[in-house]
């Protein structure tokens, strides 16, 4: 197991009608930004539970970040929290929001000439304005995590950021909330969370037995759960695991003193700014070719995941390690999520060029556990995923 420093100060209030204490969790004389998306908060009650339980609170709003928050929209809110002197975020809605607000915490106390350079030049925040969340998508961790990824249409580019100071103070997790979030993006979530996990485990061996346990246990919450949500989100219990699953997918625990490979969703980012297409959706058509593409590295994690959390026992590592692909790709599909980029857009070729190029150009030599993944490696597992 390899050394590591693990902490993660990020409050959790878990459960039914939690909502109601947010008003003892935000500095009384703090002077709010409620920030939401695209209005589902306002048909699905939380909007208004939120602002029941701010009314002795001074709070402005600023709503409409779309999904994948856009550098310029974000951009409108730092006016607003610099004009009205604003010093406590407050995020409500899925990653996007809550990421958005991550971009925004980094901006409003940062001192270089411009914010773009945060994400540009990856430059680290070590304190940001304090922020918290109340999440309704389950997804992405972000609620727990300290990352956060911004979209810039203009230049068609995503890039990620983060660093200590962007942990939320608290985050809500009600699973109530779930009822109301459409098939579609249940089914992104519980692909999110799955990719999540298998980007800190499925790399090569190293002795970390618990941290496989955990993320062999989240997979099979995730594959327990899957079917039973997206055919009732009104199930409180089944929301509820299916909740915390994503939170602990990428809350940092699970990939303390272990490798990590994350090239699946740096590949996926690129497809997201080229075309728009879903976060979880681009991973469901990396991961496979990825695996395949790296299979030598990969096997035998790959069948340490076939045989625990599918129950693959007969046949050889190799036979294991294959069909362990085989399972995750059929269950991106038992989501109704398709696993090839010409499903998705009939303007696919020359992708793998573009991305690889990209790449190159950010002197992005090496992806992966073993940041062995060169920009050549990069085209061909694209061009596999056609
Ligand atoms: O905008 P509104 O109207 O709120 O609607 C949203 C949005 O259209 C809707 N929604 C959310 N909660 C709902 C609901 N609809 C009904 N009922 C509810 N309770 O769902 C749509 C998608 O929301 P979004 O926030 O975009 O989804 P998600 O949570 O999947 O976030 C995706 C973003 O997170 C980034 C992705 O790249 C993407 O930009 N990620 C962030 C990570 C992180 N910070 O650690 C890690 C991830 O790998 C990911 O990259
Ligand atoms: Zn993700």
């Amino acid at each position: 197991m390899n050394n590591f420093d693990f902490q993660n100060p990020t409050k959790i209030l878990f459960g039914k009608d939690q909502i109601k204490k947010l008003s003892k969790e935000i500095p009384s004389n703090a002077k709010v930004l409620l920030l939401y998306g695209g209005g589902s908060i306002k048909k699905n009650g939380v909007y208004d539970q939120v602002k029941t339980a701010l009314a002795n609170f001074e709070v402005l709003e600023f709503g409409g970040i779309p999904a994948n928050p856009e550098y310029a929209v974000l951009m409108d809110a730092l006016k607003v929290i610099k004009n009205e002197n604003i010093t406590f975020l407050l995020a409500v809605g899925g990653g996007s929001v809550i990421d958005g607000t991550k971009f925004l915490s980094a901006a409003a106390v940062y001192e270089g000439e411009d914010p773009w350079n945060i994400l540009k030049n990856s430059e680290r925040t070590m304190k940001g304005m304090p922020f918290g969340s109340v999440l309704t998508l389950p997804a992405t961790s972000s609620e727990m995590n300290s990352g956060a990824v911004i979209t810039r249409r203009e230049t068609k580019e995503k890039l990620v950021m983060g660093g200590p100071g962007l942990f939320p103070v608290f985050s809500i997790l009600d699973p109530q909330v779930v009822q109301s979030i459409p098939e579609k993006q249940i089914a992104n979530g519980l692909a999110d969370a799955f990719t999540h996990v298998m980007e800190q485990y499925l790399t090569y061996p190293t002795g970390a037995m618990l941290q496989d346990r955990f993320a062999e246990s989240i997979l099979q919450t995730i594959i327990e759960v899957a079917p039973k949500i997206m055919k009732n989100p009104a199930d409180y219990n089944t929301a509820a695991n299916f909740m915390w699953s994503c939170t602990m997918a990428l809350n940092g625990l699970i990939q303390k003193g272990v490798p990590t490979d994350w090239a699946t969703h740096m590949m996926g980012h690129e497809l997201t700014a080229l075309f728009g297409i879903d976060h979880a959706r681009t991973l469901a058509i990396i991961l496979p070719s990825h695996y395949t593409y790296n299979f030598e590295n990969k096997k035998e994690k790959l069948a340490q995941y076939a045989e625990r959390v599918w129950n693959v026992t007969d046949g050889t590592l190799e036979e294991k390690a294959k069909a362990g692909i085989e399972k995750t790709k059929t269950f991106f599909n038992s989501l109704g999520i398709k696993t090839s980029l010409s499903e998705y857009t009939n303007d696919y070729k020359g992708t793998a060029e573009i991305i690889s190029k990209r790449f190159t150009e950010r002197g992005w030599k090496g992806l992966g556990e073993r940041q062995n993944v060169t920009p050549n490696d990069v085209e061909k597992i694209v061009e596999m995923a056609y």
